[in-house]
């Protein structure tokens, strides 16, 4: 089916690290993908989804780690983006102070289920044990199902839980997430194209 879809489309599906030249389309498609992420579960406030990715999906933010970035691309265009983070503190419950956090993963709606997320944990996995870390970790919220079971499927495990936490015009937006954790080695790596 994914090949299929790939041969339809008559171009690759790639994952390749961030470019300067990357920054702005990044952008958008980042407002795009989260607002079509929670927007549509009715995240309470209303309008708060939005309020946030403009105040944080801003060319001062990607920025100063672009480099830490991968994008997916189909046809040239991007259509998904995710992150790796060495500087966010890790979490107790991860056991281990060689892990590295695995930051936002999101692909635009007509992009899911075609292999890219899989390819993204490859790519991700790579640049890591290259870097030297040990063990992977990210933080998910517990009502979004799907991405809970991609992540168990990618051989991530839950190991605690933390709230996660955005405050706008004195109204909260709260997620109870779960912490999930995989120790990297040579198998976490894959043979995707990268
Ligand atoms: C979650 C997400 C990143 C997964 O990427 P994807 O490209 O759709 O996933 P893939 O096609 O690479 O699938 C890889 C595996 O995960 C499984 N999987 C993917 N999404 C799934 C879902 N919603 N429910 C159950 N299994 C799922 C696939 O069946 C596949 O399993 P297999 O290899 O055993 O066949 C993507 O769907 C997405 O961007 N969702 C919206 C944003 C989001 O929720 N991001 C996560 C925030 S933490």
């Amino acid at each position: 089916m994914k090949r299929h879809l790939e041969h339809t489309l008559s171009t690759p599906l790639t994952v390749e690290l961030a470019q300067t030249q990357d920054l702005d389309e990044l952008l958008v498609v980042a407002r795009q993908a989260f607002t079509e992420t929670y927007e549509p579960i009715g995240v309470k406030p209303a309008g708060i989804v939005r309020r946030y990715v403009e105040e944080t999906f801003t060319r001062e933010w990607l920025l100063p780690q672009l480099g830490d970035y991968f994008v997916a691309k189909v046809g040239g265009k991007i259509v998904g983006f995710a992150g790796l983070d060495a500087r966010t503190e890790v979490p107790v419950s991860v056991a281990d102070s060689n892990a590295i956090y695995f930051s936002g993963l999101y692909l635009l709606q007509g992009f899911q289920g075609l292999g890219l997320g899989r390819k993204f944990f490859e790519a991700r996995s790579r640049h890591a044990l290259a870097r030297g870390f040990t063990s992977a970790w990210l933080s998910v919220w517990r009502l979004n199902a799907g991405a809970v079971e991609f992540h168990r499927r990618m051989g991530f495990e839950v190991v605690g839980e933390q709230e996660w936490r955005y405050e706008a015009d004195g109204e909260t937006w709260i997620c109870e997430d779960w912490v999930m954790r995989i120790r990297l080695d040579a198998s976490s790596q894959g043979s995707a194209f990268v």
